[in-house]
């Protein structure tokens, strides 16, 4: 019933392999407001899109993806709002996404009239299963209308004036022959005809991801090697996450030589999602890079999302859920008071607490709540961090362990997580004579 419906490139160099990290931050192009948005059961009305573009903002995206505006009158009166009541501040820049139909392209232009600068991002679906199932085109004719799409948008472009830049993703590109959709994008580069002081952007999905993140990027390195117009056009990339690997595609894709990444925050989208951007941000702060994205109050962050997209982050959830900062075993626990006594007492700068991949307050997060959690599997390490860090009770030795079996049997009891204050009950009850 399943076969691979991948295709791979020609020629397979895997260069990018010998790269170890990602170290300088991609433009980061946010989707929330347009694939984050279409894959919400209620979406977003106007004054929630307006919330979010601000949020957007305030997190430093440049790139923002505001509106697929011939979908909805909602859609497209955000445009309106924001060009009308110059709400873009002048380092963003906004895009549009447009199907390549004469009337979506028209209409994609009359909701960016007067807008000082904007990015026109125009698809198409180029894949075998798509030309032959839903388009029932052949290869010519299916190049042929990114090619008609591609000449409406600049002449629309050079009537609309303003600053217009422009996008093409070939839609569905994990089952699409790579040879044929770069010789589509080659295409549509040849009407665009960019210049390095002026670039165009390609954009290459995994619309739904269908293969290992190694074939993904080595179709990313084929094209990236092999694109027209090179210095005049950024590499871009649009991971979802149907494998379960749009993080391990965008760091491998930008290993491979794409330049810009598009995503949601907490990987909000279509199916599975898209890539999570914070993840990524935050993958490259953690090894110490500087992601240009500030997530250091990711907790308000989260709390606005979930807002405004009345959707629930999951508790593991990379960097934000509110488990991902908490132990519960007893040995993890110990090591952890232990790496934090060490760090404390040794001042220093540099961290490396055993189990905590990041510092929790550089997140806005904090360690007595989230650090430890005690449960039936906690030790006495935890217990007596709980105790020293909420109520300044040092516990000798031999009484912290005596502490420990004492909650331990408590939570076991009652199958429940205790919670400092309770923890606190259990010391009070058993040490404190009335
Ligand atoms: O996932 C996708 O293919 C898209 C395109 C329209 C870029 O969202
Ligand atoms: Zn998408």
């Amino acid at each position: 019933k399943y076969e691979k419906k991948y295709y791979l490139p020609p020629t397979l160099s895997y260069d990018w392999v010998k790269k170890e990290t990602v170290e300088k931050a991609p433009i980061w192009c946010s989707v929330d407001l347009r694939d984050g948005n279409q894959a919400l059961p209620i979406p977003m009305n106007l004054e929630e899109k307006l919330e979010m573009f601000q949020l957007l903002v305030d997190i430093g995206f440049k790139e923002i993806e505001v509106a697929f505006p011939a979908a909805s009158d909602t859609e497209f009166n955000l445009l309106r709002t924001l060009i009308d009541n110059n709400m873009i501040p002048d380092d963003v820049t906004i895009m549009v996404i447009t199907q390549a139909r004469e009337h979506i392209i028209r209409r994609t232009f009359e909701a960016i009239q007067g807008a000082p600068k904007a990015i026109v991002h125009l698809y198409n679906s180029t894949s075998e299963a798509q030309r032959r199932q839903v388009f029932k085109k052949t290869k010519e004719e299916i190049k042929q209308i990114a090619v008609d799409g591609a000449i409406l948008v600049k002449e629309l472009a050079e009537e609309t004036g303003g600053d217009i830049y422009f996008q093409y993703s070939p839609e569905s590109f994990p089952g699409t022959e790579v040879e044929y959709a770069l010789d589509i994008c080659n295409s549509v580069l040849d009407i665009w005809k960019p210049i390095p002081e002026h670039k165009a952007i390609i954009n290459i999905p995994t619309t739904v991801e269908n293969a290992m993140p190694h074939i993904y990027a080595s179709q990313i390195e084929y094209i990236h090697k092999n694109l027209s117009y090179r210095e005049a056009v950024t590499l871009s990339i649009h991971p979802h996450n149907d494998r379960g690997c749009g993080v391990s595609d965008a760091e491998f894709g930008v290993l491979a030589g794409a330049e810009r990444v598009e995503g949601t925050l907490f990987g909000i989208g279509e199916r599975t999602g898209n890539v999570d951007l914070i993840t990524l941000a935050m993958n490259m702060y953690s090894q110490g890079y500087d992601p240009e994205l500030n997530f250091s109050n990711l907790d308000a962050i989260r709390k606005k999302y979930e807002g405004l997209t009345r959707t629930t982050v999951h508790e593991r959830q990379p960097y934000s859920g509110d488990l991902v900062f908490t132990a519960f075993s007893g040995s993890h626990q110990d090591a952890i008071s232990k790496g934090m006594k060490y760090r404390r007492e040794n001042k220093l700068e540099k961290w490396d607490v055993p189990y905590i991949p990041v510092d929790p307050a550089d997140l806005g997060r904090n360690y007595q709540t989230d650090v430890i959690r005690i449960n039936s599997q906690s030790g006495k390490g935890g217990i007596g961090y709980i105790l020293e860090s909420n109520y300044g009770i040092k516990l000798p030795y031999k009484m912290n362990e005596e502490m420990g079996y004492l909650t331990k049997k408590v939570s076991d009891e009652t199958n429940k997580e205790l919670s400092a204050e309770e923890i606190y009950l259990v010391f009070i009850d058993h040490y404190v004579d009335y």
